[in-house]
């Protein structure tokens, strides 16, 4: 496996790649890898000839008063833990590879970005999208994978690649939890002893929520509104938001049914944790 932090040097590689045919999986993170991307990085292990991972901290999808600093890093456990996967190159560029100093054009969507995580981080999705298209150009994937704990983020892509006629096939991957139910979540760091234990009320809400689902419960208001009555039991959690939206277009809906997106981003002391539950149009609930 290669670690290489230039755009010139990814596609060098991807070009010698493609010239022999082979197909080309991303897994686009920013690194301090868990099992949640672990199961990206295997699912395109699987399905590709190639597996590029891009680590790279995107400045651009960080408000001003948020986590950029603070972000946990580790190249080298990183590099270890794709390269166990079967990854064969790590593109890791420097902020300045990705941004040059004149950088002005950004890709920046409507609707989608403006409901859920885009009301309380009203730059994040155009960093998201600018910086996925950048990845994209760059490796000119076949297939990328993204996790469907960022629902929300999923959905934007999909809609991204759909708008911009981009021939790449867009993979959700479901939420890899902790064994007592805890979404694997990089930021899962900052959390203290206490506030580890307090962010469970995140899973088993949305547990509670797809047992209300499978008993018949149809009104999506009376839904978020439990949701939130039981989120409120915990004295560490403070709620963002919880809401039950249309799956693709991510507006607000009253009925429960397919496609649904009911997503909560609930702060644990001073850390933002998200969790979802997805309604698919294949009867599923997950
Ligand atoms: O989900 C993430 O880790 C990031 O938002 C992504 C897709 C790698 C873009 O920086």
């Amino acid at each position: 496996m290669k670690v290489v932090s230039t755009i010139k040097e990814v596609r060098e590689n991807v070009k010698e790649w493609k010239k022999q045919g082979l197909t080309v999986g991303l897994v686009p993170t920013m690194g301090y890898l868990h099992e949640g991307h672990g199961s990206l990085i295997k699912t395109a292990r699987e399905n590709n000839d190639k597996v590029v991972v891009s680590i790279f901290v995107n400045p651009m999808q960080f408000g001003p008063t948020e986590d950029l600093e603070s972000y946990p890093r580790d190249l080298e456990k990183d590099s270890k833990f794709c390269e166990s996967l079967g990854a064969d190159l790590i593109f890791h560029p420097e902020p300045e590879e990705m941004y040059h100093e004149d950088f002005s054009t950004y890709v920046d969507m409507s609707v989608l970005t403006e409901e859920l995580c885009g009301l309380s981080r009203p730059v994040h999705f155009r960093g998201v999208c600018t910086v996925v298209n950048k990845l994209f150009n760059i490796v000119q994937p076949d297939n990328a994978y993204f996790g469907e704990k960022d629902a929300q983020q999923l959905a934007i892509i999909r809609h991204m690649v759909q708008d911009l006629n981009m021939d790449i096939n867009i993979v959700g991957c479901p939420i890899i939890r902790e064994e007592d139910g805890l979404a694997k979540s990089s930021r899962n760091t900052y959390l203290s002893a206490e506030e580890r234990k307090a962010a469970l009320i995140l899973s088993q809400t949305i547990k509670m929520a797809k047992e209300l689902v499978a008993e018949g419960e149809k009104d999506a208001e009376v839904l978020v509104a439990k949701m939130k009555k039981n989120i409120e039991k915990e004295p560490l959690a403070k709620i963002d938001y919880v809401k039950a939206v249309n799956g693709l277009t991510m507006q607000q809906q009253k009925e429960i049914k397919a496609p649904m997106l009911v997503a909560m981003a609930v702060y644990i002391g001073k850390t933002r944790l998200i969790d979802n539950m997805i309604i698919s149009e294949d009867g599923q609930c997950r």
